[in-house]
């Protein structure tokens, strides 16, 4: 685990997450949040990591209505929202844990799918590293890791200057307002791989800009 690790504070921003990301990115963050939904429709046990204010969780539970699910985030705020979107026809049970996920440990081979939607874009890769481990060994083999996050583009090509400049803005404003530690997406497929996943379906949105991964855990 990485001790230097920042607390984050995404509560002060949880209510208005929702109307700021259609203002800014319009459905571009919906699609590819779900655009890999259908993997893990018939997924038991599931753990949502950083699930924010719960449009996963609301979507999830409406067409899997009978999984366990681990709802897991730091901000209060967030987790309290995301227990109001849950539908009443959900017939499963679902635990919600206000923890930092880098310093928590997690049961090892206890869930059949893992969901982490803009949450790994939060770290360095030194912590990344320690929490991928982890993450990867909560997973069952043949388990599904769910994974929409943003793109570094190629330092080096001029049509990606728009993407770059959004993402060191994007970056500058969550390091001032939630303390984030990152200052750049650290791709996960590397550190993934070490671990036995390998990327099954993937999908990009805005020009390259967003990215919807699934990858499998070999057996
Ligand atoms: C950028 S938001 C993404 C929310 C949501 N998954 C989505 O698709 O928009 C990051 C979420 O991760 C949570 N988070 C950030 N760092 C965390 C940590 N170390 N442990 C647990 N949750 C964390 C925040 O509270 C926030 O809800």
């Amino acid at each position: 685990m990485n001790n230097r690790a920042r607390p984050v504070a995404f509560c002060r921003f949880a209510r208005a997450y929702n109307v700021l990301e259609k203002l800014v990115f319009k459905d571009a963050l919906e699609k590819t949040r779900f655009a890999f939904l259908d993997s893990i429709s018939e997924a038991k046990r599931i753990l949502l990591l950083g699930e924010g204010d719960g449009r996963f969780l609301a979507k999830l539970t409406s067409i899997n209505s009978n999984c366990l699910v681990t709802v897991l985030d730091a901000s209060p705020t967030m987790l309290a929202l995301a227990k109001t979107r849950v539908p009443a026809t959900f017939l499963g049970e679902i635990h919600f844990c206000k923890q930092d996920a880098t310093k928590c440990t997690f049961p090892f081979e206890a869930f059949d799918a893992v969901v982490s939607h803009f949450f790994l874009d939060c770290f360095t890769e030194e912590t990344l590293s320690a929490l991928l481990e982890k993450l990867s060994s909560t997973l069952r083999p043949n388990g599904k890791w769910l994974i929409a996050d943003f793109v570094e583009p190629s330092p080096n090509a001029l049509r990606s200057i728009p993407q770059f400049l959004c993402l060191r803005i994007l970056y500058a404003f969550f390091r001032l307002t939630c303390g984030i530690e990152a200052r750049r997406v650290v791709s996960p497929h590397k550190l993934l791989r070490a671990h036995g996943l390998s990327e099954s379906r993937c999908i990009s949105f805005s020009k390259g800009l967003l990215a919807s991964l699934v990858f499998i855990k070999q057996a």
